[in-house]
């Protein structure tokens, strides 16, 4: 079964997706998905990561982050409005690689400051949006927000075979052989035991659990100290065994 469906699931209120567009004022998710601006930016990170060897990063990925960084904060109560900017900013949170990886969050915020103030998003709600993006990454970011956690918890249990795009390539790069280990990846989130856990389905003929690890781990420190800031643990199950 694909990420892609598991994520969908895990909305656990029949497949909730961010809200569909109101008649008024307020800039509604899918009209940033569909603007044409951001559809560019999506597709040209991508191709600039794919250059330099990354994994998929593209459509796949925000979109995915997007619905599951929504999801998040609708299961634990959040208010809708908060959960859609939630996926508003985890589908713009890559687009700063089209510029460069090296600080690509902080670049990225800056240029959806541009898109979402020319669509009419007002200040405190951009201010929201780009804290987020501006924060997604783990080695430089922390959760200023509820929706600032909520993008990073998303993006960080993006782990999937299908973001490899060279399966040749995980004899010699690691990241390529952890992701293509992975046939399952799914973030439960458990409101009523206030617990969010990524659940890895890996094969270990692949790569060993030990080499995600080796370059998850910082990963996994952001993730348990989003879950910290949203008032939830996080776990880490590999196989069905818990590890953290
Ligand atoms: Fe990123
Ligand atoms: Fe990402």
């Amino acid at each position: 079964m694909s990420q892609r469906t598991n994520a969908h699931r895990s909305a656990g209120s029949g497949g909730a997706a961010p809200a569909a567009a109101e008649p008024g004022s307020v800039l509604r998710f899918d009209e940033v998905r569909e603007n044409p601006r951001v559809r560019i930016y999506v597709r040209k990170a991508d191709e600039a990561l794919a250059e330099i060897g990354y994994t998929e990063h593209g459509e796949r990925h925000v979109g995915l982050v997007a619905r599951i960084a929504f999801n998040v904060l609708k299961r634990l109560g959040y208010p809708e409005r908060q959960a859609e900017l939630a996926a508003i900013a985890g589908y713009l949170h890559d687009i700063g690689n089209a510029v460069n990886r090296d600080h690509h969050a902080q670049i990225g915020a800056v240029m959806a400051m541009q898109i979402l103030t020319a669509m009419g998003m007002p200040d405190e709600e951009i201010l929201v949006v780009l804290g987020a993006i501006g924060n997604h990454h783990e080695n430089d970011g922390d959760p200023v927000s509820p929706v600032a956690a909520a993008v990073t918890l998303a993006d960080k249990s993006d782990v999937h075979r299908t973001r490899v795009r060279n399966p040749d390539m995980i004899k010699f790069d690691i990241h390529d052989r952890v992701n293509y280990a992975v046939e399952k990846s799914f973030l439960n989130v458990d409101e009523a035991g206030k617990q969010i856990t990524l659940e890895l389905t890996v094969d270990t003929k692949i790569s060993q659990v030990m080499e995600y690890f080796e370059i998850f781990m910082t990963r996994m420190v952001a993730s348990r100290k989003s879950a910290k800031f949203l008032g939830v643990s996080f776990g880490l199950t590999v196989n069905g065994n818990r590890l953290t």
